[in-house]
């Protein structure tokens, strides 16, 4: 007997689902038509128990024959404000709105994983419950909401997984501990006195301030932390200014922190304001900070991801399993770790001879729709791997 059944659901039919999800795209908290798709393929499989948790959210329950645990299984559904500006025949139909994320490619593969269990119900050991989150994409993110909907109550283990273009088709990721950052955001506002710009010295010159708190705020990773702990600060925005003979009254400067521990968020966050206060203070300018705490980190638990891996060898071979090392990149996946042990895993969707390798969020995003297959029937199997027995500890 073969590991995976492969009749109940086809190839074809993933990349249809896909490919309409592809061309109808839909931003974070507007994903009316897509979860509405979602509700009524999952209405059309047999025994599944299919909610709205949320206004844009779908949960689908599967109720195996036998008694057990209960493993809840995530995909994401939103879409990017993007251009596409991919050529094949299936692309966007929404001007400046674009799966540039692989999103599309995890409906699909849930939507079919989850047609495929329905179908071995009686095979199964205890509740597979299917999560289709929207809005991942744009904090505060679905994943809180639909866990404060009760998604999670009575959930012991949670998987998921992306799509990932870094990592070659037919190939699946896997990170011990933690997998991927918490992704903060702060915006500092440098006040200083506006005027001609042909006389500096009679104003403060919010945006010379504003550049040595750019240079300044370098030294947090090079100099303040240890070199063994992740950490990013990148300024991403800087704003001032109206005409080339005005020195403007304020610049603001926004950016991102990375990190991988909860401690360390906090303490970046307080030297970026005491590098601000010192150097808008030396210079006679005034400021405020402000910090936007996002998603918690995603710490994969060894046991869940181990079982992963063996159940990723078992179908596609020893070779095809790499491991990964954590990315820099945030996921509110977290929020479901925080209720139940769990793992998030990498598909592997580049594909260099077929032009597959843009990286995510960019307007030439795809993926090789090899992977939708491979991806369905990892998740059937480690439904079946790791409800078996109660026996992931
Ligand atoms: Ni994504």
């Amino acid at each position: 007997m073969s590991l995976v059944k492969g009749s109940a659901v086809t190839q074809e039919q993933l990349v249809e689902w896909r490919r309409y999800l592809h061309m109808n795209p839909e931003l974070s908290y507007q994903e009316a038509n897509t979860s509405q798709f979602v509700y009524e393929t999952l209405k059309s499989f047999p025994h599944l128990e299919v909610s709205r948790p949320t206004k844009y959210s779908v949960m689908a329950r599967l109720i195996g024959k036998k008694s057990g645990k209960v493993l809840a299984i995530r995909a994401d559904m939103d879409a990017l404000a993007i251009q596409e500006e991919n050529s094949f025949e299936f692309i966007s139909q929404k001007p400046g709105v674009m799966h540039a994320c692989g999103h599309d490619g995890h409906t699909a593969t849930l939507l079919g994983a989850a047609k495929e269990l329905s179908q071995r119900k009686d095979e199964i050991q205890g509740e597979v419950r299917f999560l289709f989150q929207h809005a991942e994409e744009i904090f505060p993110g679905g994943a809180q909401e639909m866990v404060d909907a009760g998604v999670m109550e009575g959930v012991d283990y949670v998987i998921g997984a992306h799509l990932w273009s870094p990592i070659e088709v037919g190939k699946i990721g896997i990170v011990y501990g933690t997998a991927m950052a918490a992704p903060d955001v702060f915006t500092i506002t440098v006040s200083g006195k506006g005027g001609h710009g042909g006389m500096p010295h009679e104003t403060i010159d919010s945006i010379a301030i504003g550049t040595q708190i750019v240079s300044n705020l370098q030294q947090i990773v090079s100099r303040n932390t240890n070199p063994f702990e992740p950490l990013v600060v990148s300024v991403t925005q800087f704003h001032a200014g109206t005409a080339y003979n005005v020195i403007p009254d304020n610049a603001v400067i926004s950016g991102t922190i990375r990190s991988m521990r909860h401690e360390l968020r906090k303490q970046t966050a307080g030297r970026i304001e005491q590098i601000v206060k010192g150097i808008t203070e030396a210079h006679g300018a005034s400021y405020s900070c402000e910090f936007e705490y996002g998603y918690r980190p995603v710490v994969n638990t060894d046991s869940v991801t181990e079982r992963i891996e063996q159940t990723a060898m078992k179908l596609f071979g020893r070779d095809k399993v790499v491991r990964c090392p954590p990315t820099m990149g945030g996921e509110d996946f977290s929020a479901y770790l925080q209720k139940a042990p769990g793992c998030f895993f990498f598909i592997g969707a580049r594909n260099e001879e077929k032009g597959i390798v843009y990286p995510h969020h960019h307007p030439r995003f795809t993926i090789d729709e090899d992977a939708l297959s491979i991806g369905k029937s990892l998740f059937v199997q480690a439904a079946f791997d790791i409800l078996k027995d109660g026996s992931v500890e």
